[in-house]
């Protein structure tokens, strides 16, 4: 799986998006270390707080199945109805729950622009983690 096929995945994960409140459409594709890719996207609520961000549905579905090995996740979002054309970098939540599943080489892979892509290690985007484990 090439970072631009993934990266494909999470622009399709974002066609679900339910963001009647932002109109901020994000989508996320989570590669497993078998090779399956759980995507994602945010689904918000009128109350604001249980609104879940795309990168987490995307965790969340693949935990509920099983797996836990994880090799890298694409992140793209934009208002909705408009093509992302800048990068999207996952918020601090999404970030911790990644930091629960995830080593420090872990890739996060976000837009960069004329078809590429930009790609940066967990450990570069969630220095100094909390973790009971370590
Ligand atoms: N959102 C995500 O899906 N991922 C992030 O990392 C940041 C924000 C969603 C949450 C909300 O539905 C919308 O984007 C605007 O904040």
């Amino acid at each position: 799986m090439t970072d631009r096929k993934l990266y494909a995945e999470a622009l399709k994960a974002r066609e679900n998006s339910y963001c009647p409140y932002s109109n901020f459409a994000t989508g996320a594709a989570l590669l497993a270390k078998s090779g399956k890719v759980y995507r994602g996207c945010n689904v918000e609520n009128a109350a604001y707080g249980p609104t879940n961000c795309a990168e987490r549905t995307a965790f969340f579905k693949a935990v509920s199945e099983g797996h836990r090995d994880f090799e890298a996740i694409a992140i793209c979002g934009a208002p909705e109805n408009e093509e992302p054309t800048v990068i999207c970098p996952p918020c601090g939540v999404c970030r911790q729950v990644m930091q629960e599943f995830c080593r420090p080489d872990f890739r996060v892979i976000l837009y960069g622009s004329e078809g590429r892509t930009k790609v940066y290690t967990l450990n570069q985007i969630m220095p100094l983690r909390f973790d009971l484990m370590d």
